[in-house]
């Protein structure tokens, strides 16, 4: 008899309400971190009239999605054990303009005293084999629950808006191939990526000009 034919339907519904309640706490650590990132890129458009962050997106990784990465990194089957290994249950993309404002993003992250950044990395100084760009973070974040402080993972990724448009494609192609991407379309990814971070040079020199006018302009009146 499969095992879970001996799990009773009480147990299940236990189960069940136990991976609901689990999965909540994510989203609320996320709903914070959220907020924080809001807060700072309001702020910073109060006094800089300016803003480092374009759009940023949320997601929580769905349980199907949970339980095949806990099959794939082989973490035992335990919410503790999940917790603590599977890091990016929840995620926040933040898109920027400029290179420049991923740096600055970052670093008013980690500015921030209630956020633990528990590793970084650097995908845009040092590009994945395949082209990938992207600045990474794992953060902690304490979520305030009735009966205790539960300190909740979340990823961050950090990115221009071409390095966001090169890794949704580059996403789509990986999984059309099922991860055996043709070497031809390989090497034309790489190509396109080295073009996408051209142009992100190109754009944050104009970006540049552009405020040294700006600033003549208004150092004149
Ligand atoms: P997992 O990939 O999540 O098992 O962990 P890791 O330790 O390899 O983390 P890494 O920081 O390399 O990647 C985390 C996330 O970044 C992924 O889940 C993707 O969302 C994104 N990512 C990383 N590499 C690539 C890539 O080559 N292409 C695309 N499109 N996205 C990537
Ligand atoms: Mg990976």
């Amino acid at each position: 008899m499969p095992t879970n034919e001996l799990i009773s339907s009480q147990d299940l519904r236990a189960i069940e309400k136990d991976l609901k309640r689990f999965i909540m706490v994510y989203r609320f650590g996320l709903d914070e971190v959220n907020t924080k990132i809001n807060i700072l890129n309001e702020e910073f458009q109060q006094i800089h009239d300016y803003n480092p962050i374009e759009h940023v997106k949320t997601r929580i990784k769905s349980p199907k999605s949970i339980l095949s990465k806990v099959n794939r990194k082989n973490v035992e089957m335990s919410l503790e054990a999940i917790g603590e290994n599977i890091r990016d249950i929840a995620g926040i993309r933040i898109v920027c303009s400029f290179v420049s404002d991923i740096y600055l993003v970052a670093g008013m992250i980690e500015k921030l005293e209630s956020i633990k950044i528990i590793e970084s990395k650097d995908y845009i100084k040092t590009p994945k084999p395949n082209g990938y760009q992207s600045l990474h973070m794992i953060i902690q974040v304490p979520v305030y629950l009735s009966d205790r402080v539960e300190e909740t993972y979340v990823e961050v990724q950090i990115r221009t808006a071409g390095m966001d448009f090169w890794a949704s494609l580059e996403h789509k192609i990986y999984y059309k191939y099922d991860g055996e991407i043709p070497k031809t379309l390989e090497d034309e990814l790489r190509d396109a990526a080295l073009k996408v971070s051209e142009l992100d040079e190109k754009m944050e020199d104009l970006n540049k000009k552009v405020l040294e006018i700006k600033q003549h302009v208004s150092d004149n009146n």
